[in-house]
């Protein structure tokens, strides 16, 4: 290298490590007159919902959804403020100063997206933290509820209980996720089968647009209203609440978890059910769910344990013939199954005794862990000899906290079509794989080993699951399947390779309705949709 080159490399870094410092130290400054100001002018109470740094509950704050321990180390990026609005028309105003400072604005109402996007970036920013909307009202005679983004799936479960035993809801199981980030990726759970998705059943919501004005259904029309369904809602404004259609349960519910090793038989067990979980009757949901299991002397010895883990929309009289029909295998008996109410099967699914209900109220997860997740889709049964290829990097030293987990199809998943709601994986896929690699605080400087074996087993699968594209699920976000550029206009062919994946040739159709809503791509993180202007 010549003495020109060195000269100019110097001088380039000088200016991007004085431009980073001054912008992001004004940047900070100016925002935060900005809010007071604006806040101020809109005779607002602000002090007790900004924090900064030098605030003594920032930390707590920030910390307290976080769902992966990963992403709350002393390296990772921290926001300039955290916001927790306690009113509405204390929303705008951040959005107006971060845009009018350049700074980026995360928003966060659950914190558990699997990748910290509602709470990192690298770039400076602030959180939007909707912790404080955490309303919901429950109409049980009109089966529909509002229900604002910072509430919790758990929180909403037993509002519909306490109005009623015989409504619910199809979102996901873990209690503590929040609904702004899980309804607007679609989410999940075991009533999938017979109702769909949360997104399936929303018929109205409430969101600031970047321009700062509240909007519902018929004010932001059919498209953006599609796009926030299953698009993500990051991309596309603050969304405020949803209201939801109610479903029917019955009184009484049956589940079950039959555990069966390889010793048992788990490997044909597992094969078996790929061709069954999808067609059975709508009310029933079996999924599976694989992990490693060490015994024997020292834990030397190792085998796989495949629990079938499952809820029947009915009672124990009606399962125990419809799986003697089709999974008669699984050797399923009456002794196997307790009877008990929707809301007993909530606490039964997120691993609570079952008479805890005031638990779902609980908005701290008991096991924080790290993590890395990935998914799939699959369309065709894996072999056996594929599925002893699982198992073989189960046995592998990173895996000890490894969970797969399949998640059936079918039913209602087959009826809606691919381009109702952004969210595409429907008829055709017979099952969904959560990939996932826990470890432990000891491990904190080995993550990439934990990581290194996801991937690994990710390169494996290629063989059994979607190609074309290699589908993925956007709850279960996983930044190794593309990002955008962090700086300027976000590429929309850098965006396509995460995109099409998520939302297949409803990507396409996301980017139209971003492109009106959020032309300047004020909405941004390493996975949100571009703009084309
Ligand atoms: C322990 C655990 C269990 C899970 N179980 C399930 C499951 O059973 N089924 C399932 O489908 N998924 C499940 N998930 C995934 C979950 O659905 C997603 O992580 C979901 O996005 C979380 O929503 P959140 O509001 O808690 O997350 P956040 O981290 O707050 O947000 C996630 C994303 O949505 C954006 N966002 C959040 N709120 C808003 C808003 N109000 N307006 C606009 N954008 C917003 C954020 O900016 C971020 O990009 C689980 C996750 C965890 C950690
Ligand atoms: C402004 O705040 C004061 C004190 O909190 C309150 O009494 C008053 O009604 C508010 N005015 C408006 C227009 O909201
Ligand atoms: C943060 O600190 C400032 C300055 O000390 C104070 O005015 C404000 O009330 C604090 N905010 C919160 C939310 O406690
Ligand atoms: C496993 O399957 C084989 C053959 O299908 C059968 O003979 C055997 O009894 C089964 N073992 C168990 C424990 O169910
Ligand atoms: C563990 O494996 C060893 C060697 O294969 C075997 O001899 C032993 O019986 C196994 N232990 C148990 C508890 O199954
Ligand atoms: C909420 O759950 C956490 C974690 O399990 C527990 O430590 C805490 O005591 C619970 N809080 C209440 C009010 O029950």
């Amino acid at each position: 290298m010549n003495t020109r080159s060195i000269s100019t490399l110097t001088f380039i870094l000088f200016v991007i490590l004085s431009c980073s410092s001054t912008a992001s130290a004004d940047g900070h400054e100016d925002f935060l007159d900005c809010l007071f100001h604006e806040l101020h002018n809109h005779n607002n109470s602000i002090s007790n919902v900004v924090y900064t740094p030098r605030n003594s509950s920032y930390s707590s704050i920030l910390r307290f959804p976080i769902q992966n321990l990963r992403f709350t180390s002393e390296s990772t990026p921290k926001p300039l403020v955290i916001i927790t609005p306690e009113h509405e028309s204390q929303i705008p105003p951040v959005i107006r100063c971060a845009k009018a400072n350049g700074i980026q604005m995360r928003t966060r109402s659950g914190g558990h997206d699997y990748e910290g996007l509602s709470y990192v970036s690298e770039v400076p920013f602030v959180i939007l933290d909707l912790i404080n909307f955490n309303e919901i009202t429950v109409d049980a005679e009109k089966k529909i509820a509002w229900v604002e983004s910072g509430a919790t799936i758990g929180s909403l479960y037993y509002r519909i209980a306490e109005k009623s035993p015989t409504l619910g809801f199809p979102a996901g199981v873990c209690p503590t996720v929040g609904v702004g980030g899980h309804f607007s990726g679609g989410g999940y759970g075991t009533l999938l089968r017979k109702y769909g998705l949360a997104a399936d059943n929303v018929i109205d919501a409430r969101i600031i647009d970047v321009n700062g004005r509240t909007l519902d259904r018929k004010s932001m029309g059919e498209d953006l209203f599609w796009a926030i369904r299953g698009g993500g809602g990051a991309s596309f404004g603050v969304i405020l609440a949803w209201k939801v259609q109610l479903v029917d349960v019955p009184e009484r519910v049956t589940v079950f978890t039959i555990q069966k090793t390889l010793e048992q038989n788990a490997t044909q067990l597992v094969h078996r059910w790929q061709y069954i979980a999808h067609k059975l009757d709508q009310d029933l949901f079996i999924r599976i769910i694989l992990t490693r299991l060490n015994y024997g002397q020292d834990g030397r010895n190792m085998t796989i344990v495949a629990a079938f883990n499952s809820i029947f929309l009915g009672g124990v009289d009606r399962l125990l013939p419809l799986m003697q029909e089709n999974f008669p295998e699984l050797g399923l008996v009456r002794e196997d199954c307790t009877e008990m109410s929707w809301i007993q099967s909530i606490l039964y699914f997120a691993g609570f005794p079952i008479e805890s209900r005031e638990i779902l109220l609980n908005r701290t997860q008991p096991t924080v862990r790290y993590f890395k997740a990935k998914s799939d889709y699959v369309q065709k049964p894996i072999p056996e000899y594929g599925l002893e290829g699982i198992w073989r990097l189960f046995y592998e030293a990173e895996a000890q906290e490894a969970v797969v987990i399949f998640s059936p199809y079918g039913g209602r998943m087959d009826e809606i079509s691919e381009s109702a709601l952004p969210f595409p994986h429907r008829a055709g896929n017979s099952y969904k794989i959560q990939h996932l690699v826990y470890w432990e605080e000891e491990e904190a400087q080995n993550s990439d080993r934990y990581i290194s074996w996801i991937r690994r087993l990710y390169s494996y699968m290629a063989l059994y699951v979607s190609r074309s594209p290699r589908a993925a699920y956007i709850n279960y976000r996983d930044l190794d399947i593309g990002v955008n550029n962090n700086e300027g206009k976000i590429s929309y062919a850098r965006a396509s390779i995460w995109g099409i994946k998520y939302f297949k040739n409803n990507f396409n159709r996301l980017v139209r309705v971003k492109s009106i809503v959020d032309p300047n791509n004020f909405f941004r993180n390493e996975q949100s949709i571009p703009s084309l202007h």
